[in-house]
């Protein structure tokens, strides 16, 4: 039986999140340079955004560039941007054909002029469709995100908006660049490493975490559904007794 059809249909992820990592080693494995795994990277990136759609997982969040990685070499920032304008070029149409809808999480101000305006015409014209919504997180970082949400609060709070008392999790999900997205359920880390490098770090309470030590450029639709299988045999007991939950 093929690793699809082992997927429980009932319990999938509302929300997979990843943490696409091991471009640069893959890309040295084969004695190239770092950008020609990035360019890779993008199709494995094609990869996960068609399986996801086509089990029916309603949202997909990639980290594609952290706060932190504008301090690489300047050439492979410039690669990344440019690979990014020339993925959402390339993918629009299969975005809409397939009824997907485009996010963006982070400090996108930050992003190339030229990224930014690629970025803002796909989240346009793609923002009624409803199968999937496929969040880039760019320019991201979670302690920022989390002290953006800290400072609008307290204005609100200042402003008597909002009451200091009635600041609840609730206010602090609308605050964040995530709003309109449920908790993460399965946060996927590819390249080994074991860590969360500043992603989504309210969004994962609960997440179930999954490593493996494919490189993200060797990451296929068969990885990800190992990935869904591994999740819907967890136990998730968001605090209780096994005893309680059955
Ligand atoms: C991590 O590998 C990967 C990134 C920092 C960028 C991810 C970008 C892409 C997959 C391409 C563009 C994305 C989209 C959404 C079209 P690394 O460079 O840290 O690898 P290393 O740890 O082996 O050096």
């Amino acid at each position: 039986m093929s690793l699809k059809a082992n997927i429980l249909t009932k319990m999938l992820p509302k929300h997979i999140a990843i943490i696409m990592d091991g471009n640069g080693r893959w890309a040295k494995q084969k004695g190239m340079l770092r950008a020609f795994g990035h360019e890779n990277g993008t199709k494995a990136v094609r990869e996960v955004v068609e399986a996801s759609a086509e089990i029916g997982i309603k949202n997909l969040t990639l980290y594609a560039f952290s706060t932190e990685n504008w301090n690489r070499p300047k050439l492979e920032v410039q690669t990344l941007m440019k690979l990014l304008v020339s993925s959402l070029k390339k993918e629009i149409n299969t975005l809409q054909d397939n009824n997907i809808k485009l996010s963006a999480i982070g400090n996108l101000k930050t992003l190339p002029k030229k990224v930014y305006k690629e970025l803002h015409e796909v989240i346009e014209s793609t923002k009624a469709n409803n199968r999937m919504t496929l969040t880039l997180a760019l320019s991201y970082g979670s302690r920022e995100e989390i002290l953006n949400t800290v400072k609008e609060i307290s204005i609100k709070v200042k402003n008597n908006i909002i009451s200091a008392k009635k600041i609840d999790e609730s206010i602090i999900n609308e605050h964040l660049y995530t709003q309109n997205l449920p908790d993460v359920d399965l946060l996927i880390r590819t390249s080994g490493e074991q860590r969360i490098s500043n992603f989504l770090l309210w969004q994962i309470a609960y997440a179930e975490l999954y490593f493996t030590s494919t490189l993200w450029p060797d990451f296929t639709k068969q990885h990800l559904y190992e990935a869904i299988i591994e999740y819907q045999k967890r136990e998730r007991r968001f605090g209780k007794t096994s005893e309680q939950l059955s």
